[in-house]
């Protein structure tokens, strides 16, 4: 790993010209729609933050605080550098919320070698809310009104639903998507099409990530992953407590499982047309 400290108050300021000259803040995409489009965070409460539409101030006070504090390594726009890989297309901003597991990763001991950096969780998040909203800019899938959105082909859909996409390995429009159609108006169905929310209630949520913790001594415990970082881990068993380890070197090993995996691999490859061609297919079925 390269190991370089950041100092350099000027190179800081140069930075910071070069990523608003390069990144303007995604506030007025071309084609006028504003920032308070109708998707807000998913209803079940957490989900990835990569659809969550933030606040302007706190993408703008991101990067302010990214270009301080992460351009030098990951890049004016985030796409990464020969230094620092994308932060982009990287799995923990697919898997973070709200800069909660991006905190962790820079607070974790392999970051800590790269860059000693101290930002507050505030900050975090704001980072989080610059680095999302450069996501969804990239994505071309930031704002989405109703009308955008019924745009597809619902017959070549539900081929793609029962074909390429895979869809029918997981579900069924007879069994857990019947009436899919009535639940959510188009948009947020599009939404959950891409990325389902995380948490679906209270208790122990469905599609919580899996974790499977192995012990130096003892057997292997397995419940919803809270936290792991390099130092600790936390979960939650199946009776509804916390059980959490110190970690040291990778010990206790801890394994994970995510149910929602295919939908964070359909986020990345899904094509637009095949989108809005399930999305049609899927408001159809009532
Ligand atoms: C001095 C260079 C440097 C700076 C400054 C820096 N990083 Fe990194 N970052 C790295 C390197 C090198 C890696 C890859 C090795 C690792 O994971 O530790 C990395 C990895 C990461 C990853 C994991 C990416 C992945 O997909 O595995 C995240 C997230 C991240 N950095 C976020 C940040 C954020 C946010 C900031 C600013 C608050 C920041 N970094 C500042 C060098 C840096
Ligand atoms: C490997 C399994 C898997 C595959 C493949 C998969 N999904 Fe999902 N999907 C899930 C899981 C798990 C959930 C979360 C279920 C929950 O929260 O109750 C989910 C949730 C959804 C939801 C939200 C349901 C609701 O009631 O809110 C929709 C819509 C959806 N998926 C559509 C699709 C479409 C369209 C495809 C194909 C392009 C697809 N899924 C492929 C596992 C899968």
């Amino acid at each position: 790993m390269t190991k370089r400290s950041f100092c350099c108050t000027a190179a800081v300021a140069a930075f910071a010209a070069l990523a608003s000259a390069q990144a303007p803040v995604p506030v007025a995409p071309p084609g006028g729609r504003g920032v308070t489009g109708p998707i807000a965070a998913p209803a079940g409460g957490l989900g990835g933050g990569r659809f969550k539409i933030y606040d302007p101030g706190a993408i703008s006070r991101g990067l302010t605080a990214y270009t301080a504090n992460c351009a030098s390594c990951h890049g004016a726009t985030a796409r990464g550098t020969k230094t620092a890989p994308d932060l982009i297309r990287s799995s923990i901003t697919m898997h973070d919320t709200d800069g909660v597991q991006i905190g962790d990763t820079v607070k974790g001991a392999a970051h800590e070698g790269a860059a000693k950096l101290s930002l507050s969780s505030e900050q975090f998040y704001d980072v989080a809310a610059y680095i999302h909203s450069r996501v969804i800019e990239s994505s071309g899938r930031g704002q989405v009104h109703t009308a955008d959105v019924l745009v597809g082909d619902a017959k070549a859909g539900e081929a793609f639903f029962n074909g390429a996409g895979r869809c029918k390995t997981c579900h069924s429009v007879t069994g857990d998507l019947k009436g899919i159609g009535a639940k959510y108006d188009a948009p947020a169905l599009q939404e959950r099409v891409v990325m389902p929310p995380r948490t679906a209630g209270k208790g122990m949520p469905a599609n919580a990530i899996q974790a499977t913790v192995t012990p130096a001594t003892g057997p292997p415990v397995k419940g919803a992953l809270l936290r792991v970082t390099d130092f600790d881990v936390i979960i939650r068993l199946a009776d509804g407590t916390q059980k959490s380890w110190t970690r040291n070197h990778g010990v206790p090993k801890v394994e994970t499982a995510d149910s929602l995996q295919a939908h964070y691999d359909i986020m990345t490859t899904l094509k637009d047309s095949d989108m809005h061609n399930v999305t049609a297919y899927l408001a159809g079925v009532k």
